[in-house]
């Protein structure tokens, strides 16, 4: 199954996006666990992305399309994908289906996860992540071990401070809401758009995403 996961920052499609992909077998393109890699590494594509995302600004289609041409070309994407925040502008959905289609594969759903501002707001003031291996902690101090790999320390995302929260929910509303009517306007010939409730316990949400496509 190809599934896209689209939805405002802090509705869970990291979160939920890591548990369809382990469920299905199939592995989880992230483009902002790819540009975050990217930076840390220090790479000519992290230099460019980081003012951006540090901003909470999107990072230029170009760049995006990039991405998404070398991983869905990679063998291990072959039988299947979860493609999660991949797109988030109109530019984006034309180029994804265009990749899609030079492949001979095509998108199956588009999971919309919904959640109101003054949660999604709570949820990233109060997340820390592992600078080791990215998992996200909610209620967690920063400094201390994460609990999951043993390794990394617990640290704060630049994009969870309030000014760059306050973006990133502006250019969800801007640039990437006209995604999801793109998607519905092309539903009939296309992939099915599924919204997922995003509020309550995380296994709650991952029921409600495992029903909704039928497993
Ligand atoms: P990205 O890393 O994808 O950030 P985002 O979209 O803002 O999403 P988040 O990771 O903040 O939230 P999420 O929805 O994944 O929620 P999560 O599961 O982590 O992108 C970062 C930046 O990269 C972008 O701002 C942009 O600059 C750039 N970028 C990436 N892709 C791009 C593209 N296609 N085009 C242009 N630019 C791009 O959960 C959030 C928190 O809530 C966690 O603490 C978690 O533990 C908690 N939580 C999750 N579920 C629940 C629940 N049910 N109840 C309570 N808490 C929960």
């Amino acid at each position: 199954m190809r599934l896209l996961l689209l939805g405002p920052p802090g509705a869970g499609k990291g979160t939920q996006g890591q548990r369809l992909a382990a469920k299905l077998g199939v592995p989880q393109l992230s483009t902002g666990d790819v540009l975050r890699a990217a930076v840390k590494e220090g790479t000519p594509q992290g230099l460019a992305a980081k003012g951006y995302m540090d901003r909470g600004d999107l990072v230029p289609d170009p760049v995006i399309l990039g991405i998404m041409k070398e991983t869905l070309a990679k063998p291990e994407s072959a039988k299947g994908v979860v493609l999660d925040g991949v797109v988030r502008t109109v530019p984006q959905a034309e180029g994804l289906a265009r990749v899609l289609a030079e492949l001979g594969k095509k998108l199956d759903a588009v999971l919309v996860f919904n959640a109101p501002d003054e949660e999604l707001v709570r949820r990233l003031g109060g997340r820390t992540v592992c600078d080791h291996c990215g998992t996200p902690y909610t209620g967690r101090e920063a400094g201390t071990r994460c609990e999951k790999c043993g390794v990394g320390t617990l640290v704060r995302r630049k994009d969870d401070e309030p000014e760059a929260i306050r973006n990133r929910l502006v250019a969800f509303q801007k640039q990437t809401a006209p995604v999801l009517e793109w998607y519905r306007a092309r539903e009939a010939q296309g992939a099915r758009v599924v919204h997922i409730d995003a509020v309550g316990a995380v296994d709650e949400v991952t029921r409600r995403m495992m029903k909704s496509i039928g497993k």
